[in-house]
């Protein structure tokens, strides 16, 4: 092939993905036989592959990215137009829509105030562990360098981002991790029962507890920051129990360690307000974002901070080191902001965050009787339009399924064109959940629909 071919070629197209193109956590041994998947067009809820089969997305583009779903004009005019004014400069000088973004990001985020731009969640949250890093040289002696992360978080693909990784089977294989990040428990009520000790009232306290424990095993003094999901994503879809965060933020105040809040998933909207923790009344000292910031338009992501923190790379002008001396080559294409301002009027001019909440209210509503007929799914976790179903074999022993049973509901419901996700090459024995984060235009047709194909799937794989 010489590259020269018709992009309507679409047998060529998968040739050619086939001899060349390597698929992210892919095993590519199947493509030798069947055809890879290309998805060639969006409008909506809805993407088209090659074959001009119609799949509901209900993942919002695989990775819960497509906030505001495919085809916005909008969106792409905005883009358009502001690169032919300035694609680029890097991030040493400021952007119109930078500027403008940063102002309307931080207007969502009271106590935050400051931004800084890249281009992947990974990268958003590794710079804020070199923040935390260099904030412990610079005051601490170099001491108080660790950062805590929890069991089945996920906070990015680089090997220092798995180092900050709670789901094992992500990490297997790419050590060995950068020193100084510390494991701390999980918060999964339904799975509390195989942790030491957990109360069956005032769980969420006694989880939070459990870090302050492992924060005193490792002496408080050497603790710099810990991160936390809102929501775990990837993990399992775990809603945090009541009492839990507001005990977060009164462990890291006491302890003088930063909160970083990893928004990467649950960042603008996607729970029904525009971050996760905010339905806590909580205040973080740095929040990253990534996927929902413009909607998988442009690569956009960002590290948000309280003045506190950014004054620290700023108080001692007269040390040369004294600053964030951190690059971002992509951190300076102007396309990400300009989708993200457009993303954000959307989800403004359109009530998106009502409609998260009345939207993910109803299909709560719908997974519930789905638990009641399949008792396979042992529990439903849901916040906003962020949603998931933990499948058990017998709701007694909370014995999680087969992988390839939960596989298998998802291939039913692909072949019904629906696309769902589950925990996959996450949490080794318990890659059981179901995942669901439909755009924030869901209507309850696209929910009947998504909760018919599943409905199908489950009486097929589990009769
Ligand atoms: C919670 C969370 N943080 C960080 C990341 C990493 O983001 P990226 O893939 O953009 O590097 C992800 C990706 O799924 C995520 O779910």
């Amino acid at each position: 092939m010489d590259g020269t071919f018709n992009e309507n070629d679409i047998s060529r197209i998968v040739e050619a993905d086939r001899a060349h193109v390597w698929h992210h956590l892919s095993q590519h041994k199947p493509y030798e036989t069947t055809d890879p998947r290309i998805i060639v067009e969006g409008k909506g809820m809805r993407v088209w592959d090659q074959n001009g089969k119609e799949h509901l997305d209900a993942v919002s583009g695989g990775v819960w990215t497509v906030n505001v779903g495919y085809g916005r004009e909008s969106i792409a005019n905005a883009v358009r137009d502001q690169l032919i004014k300035l694609n680029y400069f890097a991030g040493s000088a400021g952007s119109i829509p930078g500027s403008i973004f940063s102002e309307m990001l931080i207007d969502k985020m009271p106590g935050l105030s400051r931004v800084y731009f890249c281009n992947s969640g990974s990268e958003a949250n590794e710079k804020g562990f070199k923040m935390v890093r260099q904030i412990a040289h610079k005051r601490f002696g170099g001491v108080k360098h660790k950062i805590l992360y929890r069991d089945r978080d996920y906070h990015g693909t680089t090997i220092t981002t798995l180092s900050a990784g709670g789901q094992d089977e992500r990490g297997a294989q790419y050590g060995p991790f950068t020193p100084g990040f510390i494991r701390v428990p999980h918060c999964l009520e339904y799975r509390s029962f195989e942790q030491d000790g957990a109360p069956v009232e005032g769980y969420g306290v006694w989880a939070a507890n459990q870090i302050e424990k492992v924060i005193l095993e490792e002496g408080p003094e050497t603790v710099g920051a810990l991160c936390l999901e809102p929501v775990t994503a990837g993990g399992g879809v775990i809603t945090p129990p009541d009492g839990y965060w507001e005990r977060i933020r009164e462990i890291c105040d006491q302890y003088d360690i930063l909160l970083h809040i990893d928004e990467v998933v649950c960042g603008l909207g996607r729970t029904g307000t525009w971050f996760g923790y905010q339905h806590y009344g909580i205040k973080p000292d740095m929040v990253t974002m990534a996927k929902g910031v413009a909607s998988g338009y442009a690569a956009i992501a960002c590290l948000v901070t309280t003045e506190d923190v950014f004054d620290k790379f700023k108080d001692d002008a007269s040390d040369p080191m004294n600053y964030f001396r951190d690059i971002s080559t992509f951190g300076g294409c102007t396309a990400g902001p300009a989708a993200a301002i457009e993303n954000m009027k959307i989800i403004e001019r359109e009530g998106l965050l009502q409609n998260t909440v009345d939207m993910g209210d109803y299909m709560t509503g719908r997974l519930h009787e789905l638990a009641d007929k399949y008792h396979v799914i042992g529990d439903v976790r849901s916040k906003g339009l962020f949603l998931g179903a933990e499948l058990v074999t017998d709701r007694e022993s909370k014995t999680p399924v087969a992988e390839k049973l939960v596989q298998a509901v998802v291939g039913d419901c692909m072949q019904q064109g629906v696309v769902i996700g589950a925990t996959n090459r996450s949490l080794p024995g318990k890659n059981n959940t179901l995942c669901f984060s439909p755009a924030l235009i869901a209507t309850k047709d696209d929910i009947d629909q998504i909760i018919d194909a599943v409905d199908g799937a489950m009486g097929r794989v589990f009769g």
